[in-house]
């Protein structure tokens, strides 16, 4: 037989032989980058995000590579950027538990509990006030963490499984604390395996007053979040009554705590949008459009009840509403929208973009590759794929200025940790309202967003997207301080997962 077979081969001749070859040379120019990109991908099991990507110096003074070479004193680690321990004033323990949930609205999920509810108990802390919240990890397995979203906590209380800490196991706990400088509305969430943990409750509100207090107005915070794809303001479905007296001002802070968008607007009455994401809004004007707020963003809309006791709704995504005075039936979303870029006074900022001492692009693209072995359509930034992504190397003291541009086909809602950006230009228009200070911003597809801030808190610090599918599939980057370093690393033994 085999000599048989060996004589067809033979009496193909050398055209035939060639004609293989040919084939075999050219599945090996398609197979061998395809198994070097496959390769590539690779991440190792454990690794710390210090080396991570391609340092980006933003035009700046170069003087260090990440790993610490070129004769660069080492910086401070995470673990000493911390505020040293003392007594607090705003003290308490948040016991973190897996199962199955009942909401406030009865419904039944399954997710996880912060002291027996989600949302978690809201915090509440007075301008100025030390906060110290000790996490306990009662039964989840995949570990958790506390991030304050939105609030500029010291480094090592970021709350990053893997970047600022380890992911905290099952029995184990952490204290976090910082002071309450910034007044404003703001959340808090695992960022452990954040995904899914965050869509199943593992959240609260971060609420800090000024000093001076809020004088007659009521005040509520509207934490919404969708639980197996319902709608609900503080774990309640529909419509959920409000307290507030007949021409009683009153102060409703939106938290999103969403993978997406949620549109906000207000039947009955004008609101005045007074704070985005924890920073107040100069000059408010009243306004009767809808309002986007971002996924993981926050929005603060006062309202003057009607004397008459009028009813009013804070309609949120068309499907529960907030509500005061009289019955009022659902209202319909204006067509028009808010837009942050143009409303209210313009003032001086407290720095100057035009003389930034770094300039970084982050531009999020799509396409075909390997994610440490997987194929798919992943996210890219500046063109590369992660674990090839831009570290944003800063000094303390710079004016930062980044030019984000999404050109992925999809909606980013775009997070730095650690600091609040003013945005100067969306699509090359500038800013003309008041100054528009984030640390959420959306970015739509085929669209840019020019933002600017100073780096004013050393760390390690992630920007990334809070579509929190998103950082999964590789859209996340870091902001280093020049020589920080972290003494934690990603997956090892406490299966650190910030994602
Ligand atoms: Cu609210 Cu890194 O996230
Ligand atoms: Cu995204």
């Amino acid at each position: 037989m085999l000599r048989a077979r060996r004589r067809t081969w033979r009496t193909k001749g050398t055209g035939a032989r060639r004609r293989t070859l040919v084939a075999v040379v050219a599945a090996l120019v398609v197979l061998v980058p395809i198994a070097w990109m496959w390769t590539d991908s690779l991440v190792p099991s454990t690794y710390s995000v210090e080396e991570m990507g391609t340092p980006d110096v933003g035009g700046g003074p170069v003087g260090m590579d990440h790993a610490g070479h070129a004769g660069m004193p080492m910086g401070p680690s995470v673990d000493q950027l911390r505020e040293p321990p003392g007594p607090a004033d705003v003290d308490l323990t948040l016991v973190a538990r897996a199962g199955r949930v009942t909401l406030p609205s009865g419904r039944v999920v399954d997710g996880f509990t912060l002291n027996g509810t989600t949302p978690g108990p809201e915090i509440r802390a007075v301008q100025g006030q030390m906060v110290a919240v000790r996490l306990v990890n009662e039964n989840v397995a995949e570990g958790v963490t506390l991030h304050w979203h939105g609030y500029d906590v010291p480094a090592g209380d970021d709350g990053v499984a893997g970047v600022t800490q380890d992911a905290v196991g099952v029995g184990g706990s952490f204290v976090y604390r910082f002071r309450a400088d910034q007044a404003g509305t703001f959340w808090y969430h695992s960022h452990q395996v954040a995904d899914p943990q965050v869509k199943g409750g593992l959240f609260g509100a971060l609420v800090v007053t000024p000093r001076a207090g809020l004088g007659d107005t009521a005040d509520l915070t509207a934490l919404t979040h969708l639980y197996a794809g319902r709608r609900t303001v503080n774990g309640l479905e529909g419509d959920v009554p409000a307290v507030g007296a007949p021409g009683q001002r009153v102060r409703v802070r939106v938290v999103n705590t969403d993978n997406g968008p949620v549109q906000v607007w207000v039947g009955g009455a004008p609101y005045r949008l007074v704070a985005i994401d924890g920073d107040d809004v100069d000059g408010p004007t009243p306004s009767t459009d809808s309002l986007s707020v971002t996924a993981g963003g926050r929005a603060d809309l006062e309202i003057d009840l009607p004397a008459d006791g009028a009813g009013v709704r804070v309609e949120l995504g068309g499907a529960s509403a907030v509500t005061y005075g009289r019955p009022l039936p659902p209202t319909p979303r204006p067509a028009a929208e808010l837009d942050p870029l143009h409303y209210g006074t313009p003032a001086a900022l407290p720095f100057d973009p035009a003389a930034a001492d770094r300039t970084f692009d982050y531009v999020i693209g799509r396409r075909l590759g390997f994610l440490d072995g997987t194929p798919g359509l992943w996210w890219t930034v500046n063109g590369h794929l992660w674990p090839d992504v831009p570290m944003y190397v800063v000094r303390e003291g710079d004016v930062v200025r980044m030019h984000i541009d999404n050109a992925s086909g999809e909606l980013h809602p775009m997070h730095l940790h650690g600091h609040h950006a003013v945005v100067l230009a969306r699509d090359g228009v500038p800013s003309t309202g008041s100054p528009w200070w984030t640390d959420s911003i959306d970015v739509q597809d085929g669209h840019t967003v020019d933002i600017a801030f100073v780096a004013d808190n050393p760390g390690l610090w992630m920007d990334h997207c809070h579509n929190l599918a998103h950082p999964g599939e590789g859209l996340v980057a870091h902001l280093m301080y020049e020589g920080v370093t972290t003494p934690y690393r990603v997956g090892g033994d406490p299966h650190n997962t910030p994602e």
